[in-house]
């Protein structure tokens, strides 16, 4: 395991970013397994400056993103297909075929997962992954406690992940209690992992997820075990770490 520690948010994107482009740069068909959430939003921006500058190009990159809302439409703007589309894919030259995100109005919910996971399957497995965690260790939206080797299905929210993302909607009543995620075994099963962390308020489940014990119950820690994971941390969630 790899810990960077950046000077703030905007230095930790900036370094995300590097690696996204890097990784771009040295196979320009690269799978990129994408995530939402604030935490990425500044390195979706520092990637679409390395675009604009034409240092890399997304015209042969494929995309999976981690997980959506179950029950809101790709238009919805609380949707991680709208997310995403507004964000990023807009202002990228991505081909739309190339853009994998889970369909959470999907009529048959099990076959959708098990149709997303063939996907991945079918572009080769994922070279590099960006993940960001939850104040409960969650990655994708693989909550506390579920085994460590599902690969994408349904799932129920935490009450702690409802509260922590109705910042985003109206009331917290409007935050979806499902969402379709990649399991923590398709994560793992990622060629190379990144996990950006900002704010102090994700400094403890951070040192735990790197120094405490590989346990379900905090899903981030069996990262510890990947080949391959770079921890990019701003000053104040890497706090406790050192
Ligand atoms: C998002 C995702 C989640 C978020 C996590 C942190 O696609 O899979 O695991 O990365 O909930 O969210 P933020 O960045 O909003 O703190």
């Amino acid at each position: 395991m790899r810990i960077i520690i950046a000077k703030d948010y905007n230095d930790m994107s900036k370094k995300a970013a590097n690696m996204v482009a890097a990784q771009i740069l040295l196979k320009p068909n690269s799978v990129l397994g994408l995530a939402t959430g604030s935490t990425p939003v500044m390195t979706y921006k520092y990637l679409i400056k390395l675009f604009q500058d034409e240092t890399i190009s997304f015209c042969h990159v494929v995309t999976v993103n981690l997980d959506e809302y179950i029950g809101l439409s790709k238009e919805h703007p609380n949707s991680y297909h709208f997310f995403m589309q507004d964000i990023f894919f807009n202002h990228v030259d991505i081909k739309l075929e190339n853009i994998y995100i889970p369909d959470g109005m999907a009529m048959d919910l099990e076959t959708e997962c098990i149709e997303y996971e063939n996907k991945i399957q079918k572009n080769k497995g994922i070279d590099l992954q960006i993940l960001g965690i939850g104040s409960n260790g969650h990655i994708g939206f693989n909550e506390p406690d579920l085994k460590f080797e599902g690969i994408t299905h349904c799932i129920n929210l935490d009450d702690e992940t409802i509260k922590a993302n109705a910042r985003f909607f109206e009331k917290e009543e409007e935050v979806p209690r499902r969402a379709i995620t990649m399991g923590v075994k398709t994560i793992m099963n990622a060629r190379k992992i990144i996990l950006l962390a900002n704010g102090s308020e994700k400094a403890k489940t951070v040192f735990n997820a790197i120094h405490g014990k590989i346990d379900p119950a905090l899903p981030a820690s069996i990262l510890q075990l990947h080949p391959d994971v770079t921890f990019i941390l701003d000053r104040e969630a890497a706090y406790y770490i050192n």
